[in-house]
């Protein structure tokens, strides 16, 4: 009957989800290569103040994801691309922190808005749509197994570390073969079970995944600015902090004008 033909379109797995997910999140990855961050990175631009700040964000995005990995380790739509030992990055991140700041890294630890907009979404997905998780596993963990690798190469080059010191959170002991692993993890997606509205709320979180890494770039970004700022003159930083915004600028000037016009009376 009608039913049973509808239940056989909605089984029939047309596409692969590792396939679905690619095609999905390409133009984000476009957009994600192309921050300002990452294209500095690219070009080995990469100082020790940002890669210090971008390890802090890290830090906290692996701390909730692997958190509710964790968690749901036994949830069907985990089990499958559950994969501690391979792939945790905690860890990792925990010693090259420890290498930049010292046995008290935790107070130092720094982030944009972005990043607690990143990791409070992990924590709710988490707790209350398992079934997402694989969207933002993927998206950290097999962009940390492709570009990733060259990007700890030119960390490494950038900042004169030697071995792995600092560059632990790009290397994958328990990887022999990034390109086998990304294959064997794929087929671990695909084996999920998951209706067609489930599979869609996949492939959007997938996309909502790469928007908050581009969020936390472009944040870390505008605080590296900032800071580099802060060493140059009042004018020049707020030059460049109001340009973006036509009415702070317009209400500044009112506020320098009547200031002025303000120690103009006074002085009189
Ligand atoms: C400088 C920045 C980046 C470069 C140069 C880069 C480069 C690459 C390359 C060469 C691949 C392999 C493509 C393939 O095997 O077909 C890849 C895959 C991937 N990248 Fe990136 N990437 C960058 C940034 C990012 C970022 C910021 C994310 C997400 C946070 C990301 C997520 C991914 C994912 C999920 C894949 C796997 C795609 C798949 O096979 O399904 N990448 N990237």
């Amino acid at each position: 009957g009608v039913n049973s033909k509808s239940s056989a379109i909605q089984n029939y797995c047309l596409v692969d989800l590792s396939e679905q997910i690619k095609a999905a999140t390409k133009d984000s990855h476009v957009r994600a290569e192309n921050t300002q961050l990452m294209l500095n990175y690219q070009k080995g631009q990469i100082t020790q103040t940002q890669y210090k700040l971008l390890l802090c964000s890290l830090y906290e995005i692996y701390r909730a994801l692997e958190a509710e990995l964790d968690r749901n380790a036994d949830h069907p739509a985990v089990q499958p691309i559950y994969f501690p030992q391979e792939l945790a990055r905690l860890e990792t991140l925990e010693l090259d922190l420890e290498h930049f700041f010292g046995p008290h890294w935790r107070k130092r630890i720094t982030v944009p808005a972005a990043t607690h907009k990143y990791t409070q979404r992990l924590r709710e997905i988490g707790k209350n749509s398992p079934n997402l998780l694989v969207a933002h596993a993927y998206t950290r963990y097999l962009g940390d197994l492709s570009g990733g690798q060259v990007l700890g190469k030119i960390t490494q080059k950038s900042l004169g570390l030697s071995g792995n010191k600092g560059v632990f959170f790009f290397s994958f002991p328990g990887v022999t073969s990034p390109n086998r692993f990304k294959q064997l993890y794929r087929s671990r997606m695909n084996s999920i079970e998951l209706t067609e509205q489930q599979r869609r709320e996949v492939l959007d979180e997938a996309t909502r995944a790469f928007e908050f890494n581009i969020e936390v770039f472009d944040d870390l970004q505008k605080m590296l600015s900032i800071t580099e700022e802060a060493s140059s003159e009042f004018h020049e930083i707020q030059s460049k902090t109001f340009s973006s915004s036509p009415v702070l600028q317009f209400a500044l000037g009112v506020g320098i004008t009547l200031a002025t016009v303000g120690i103009g009376v006074y002085a009189f």
